[in-house]
C-alpha cells in the first residue's frame, strides 16, 4: 500500500513513527497533493535541505500553512535579510548569559513543583512544563516579576486562538503582550540598564545596504514575542514527551535518579525520540531531482524533522529510547542558518526540570485516563499529562 501522510489527521499525529517509517523506505520524496504539500523524511534528504537554504526558502513561512510568512520572525526569513537579524538576536544568547540562568530555573522549577506536587500527584504540562519556559525567557529579556502573571495570560489566550484559527482573537492577545513590552521598552530608553531590553536598545543594526539604525519601539517588542514563540510550547512539550518517555522506560528513569550526570546525555537521546517540533515548512525556490522524483520549483515542502530522527539510516533501533545512546547530529533543533538559537537554553532547562522532578517524584506512574494530546500541525506534545507517585518496592 503506497504511503499516507497528512499532517491534519489526528490518528497519524497521535503515533506519526509507523507512517514516517513507510514514507522513509517507500516514499522519501513524498507529495499529498490534496494539501499540495511535498515532504522529505530521510535524515540525510532533511540534513541537506536544512543546509541548502537558497534552494529551500523560509521565507514563505515555516509552518505547513505558511500562514507565518512576512512575519517579522528571524526563523520566516532567508539570508541576507537574515544574517544581519540573526546577528542582533544572537547578542542575546551568550553562553554567560545563558548559564547565569541555572539559579533562575532551579528556583522556579523546584517552587512550580513544591507548589503543584500534591500527594504526590501533578498534572506536568499544566502546572510545570508550561509555565517553567515562557518565565525563563521573560528572565532572560528582563521583564519583572509583575508583569510575568500577565504575560502568561496572553500567552495562553493566543494558544487558545491560534488553536482555534480565530485570527481576530490572536491578534488581540498578542497586541496585549506586546503593550506590555513597549511600555518596558520606553522605561528602558528613559533608565537603562544590564538587561536585554536594554542591549537591544543599544545595538545597531545595519542592513542589507549597509545602512545603519536602530530597532523601533515596535520591533523591539517582537523580538520577545519571537523567543515567546520559539521558545516556549516546545521545551513545554519536549518536558513532557520525555517523562512519558521515562515512564515508559523505567530502568532508565531509576539510573538518571541514581546519577543525574546522566541526564545532559538523556536530553539528546529525549530530543530525537519525540520531539516537540517535527516539521520544518520551506519553499521551493527552483526544481530538485531527488530518489528519482523531481520536486518542482515554487512548492511548499516539509522537512519531517520527527521522521529523520527515527531513520534507522543513521539511528540504530531508532524506536528504543536509549539514554547511553550517543546521539550524532540530531536535527530536531534544525540545523545550517536556521538553528536553533536557544538550543543551549532548552538543553538547560530540560536538564534542570529533570533533576528537580526525579528528586521529587523518582518513582512515578501515568494516569492514562487524563492524558490529553494537543493537536496542532506544527508542534507535537500533550495538553494534560497527570502522573503520580508510587510506592517503591523496597517500601511496599
Ligand atoms: C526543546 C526546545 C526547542 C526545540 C526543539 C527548538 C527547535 C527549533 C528548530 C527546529 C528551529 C529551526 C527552525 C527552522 O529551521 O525552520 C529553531 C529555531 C529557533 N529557535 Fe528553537 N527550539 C527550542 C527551544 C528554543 C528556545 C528556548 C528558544 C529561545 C528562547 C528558541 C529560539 C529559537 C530561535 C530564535 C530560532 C530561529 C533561528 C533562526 O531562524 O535563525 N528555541 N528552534
Amino acid at each position: 500500500m503506497a504511503p499516507y501522510w497528512n499532517p491534519y489527521d489526528k490518528a497519524i499525529t497521535a503515533n506519526p513513527y509507523p507512517t514516517y517509517r513507510q514514507l522513509r523506505d517507500d516514499a522519501p520524496v513524498y507529495c499529498n497533493e490534496e494539501l499540495g504539500v511535498w515532504a522529505l523524511s530521510r535524515y540525510e534528504d532533511v540534513l541537506a535541505a536544512h543546509l541548502d537554504a537558497v534552494t529551500f526558502s523560509s521565507a514563505h513561512g515555516v509552518t505547513i500553512e505558511g500562514h507565518d510568512a512576512g512575519a517579522p520572525f528571524l526563523i520566516a526569513k532567508d539570508p541576507p535579510e537574515h544574517t544581519w537579524h540573526r546577528k542582533i538576536v544572537s547578542r542575546v544568547f551568550t553562553p554567560r548569559r545563558i548559564s547565569d540562568l541555572e539559579g533562575f530555573i532551579r528556583h522556579r522549577a523546584a517552587e512550580l513543583l513544591d507548589r503543584n506536587l500534591v500527594d504526590g500527584r501533578i498534572d506536568v504540562v499544566e502546572d510545570f512544563s508550561i509555565r517553567l519556559p515562557l518565565d525563563v525567557i521573560s528572565e532572560l529579556v528582563g521583564i519583572p516579576e509583575e508583569h510575568r502573571e500577565a504575560i502568561h495570560h496572553h500567552s495562553d489566550l493566543v494558544a487558545e486562538a491560534m488553536g482555534a484559527a480565530d485570527a481576530e482573537q490572536t491578534a488581540i492577545e498578542l497586541e496585549g503582550m506586546r503593550a506590555i513590552l513597549r511600555s518596558l521598552v520606553v522605561d528602558r530608553r528613559a533608565h537603562p540598564g544590564d538587561d536585554v531590553i536594554s542591549l537591544l536598545i543599544e545595538t545597531p543594526v545595519v542592513d542589507d545596504d549597509g545602512n545603519e539604525t536602530y530597532l523601533d519601539d515596535d520591533e523591539l517588542s517582537f523580538r520577545f514575542i519571537e523567543l515567546a514563540f520559539a521558545g516556549h510550547e516546545t521545551v513545554a512539550k519536549l518536558i513532557a514527551n520525555a517523562v512519558v518517555g521515562l515512564a515508559w522506560y523505567p530502568d532508565q528513569r531509576r539510573e538518571l535518579v541514581a546519577d543525574p550526570g546522566l541526564l545532559a546525555g538523556a536530553v539528546e537521546e529525549m530530543l530525537r525520540w519525540d520531539p516537540p517540533s517535527h516539521y520544518q515548512g520551506r519553499w521551493t525556490t527552483r526544481s530538485v531531482e531527488l530518489h528519482g522524483v523531481t520536486i518542482p520549483e515554487d512548492v511548499r515542502i516539509v522537512l519531517i524533522t520527527g521522521a529523520a530522527g527515527h531513520d534507522d539510516r543513521q539511528f540504530p533501533e531508532p524506536e528504543l529510547f536509549d539514554i547511553h545512546r550517543r546521539v550524532d547530529r540530531h536535527v530536531s533543533f534544525g540545523f545550517g542558518v536556521h538553528l536553533c538559537l536557544g538550543a543551549a537554553l532548552a538543553r538547560l532547562e530540560t536538564r534542570i526540570a529533570f533533576e528537580e522532578l526525579l528528586r521529587r517524584l523518582p518513582d512515578y506512574e501515568l494516569e492514562e485516563d487524563g492524558i490529553v494530546r494537543a493537536y496542532s500541525s506544527n508542534v507535537r506534545g500533550l495538553q494534560h499529562l497527570p502522573i503520580h507517585a508510587v510506592a517503591s518496592v523496597a517500601r511496599v
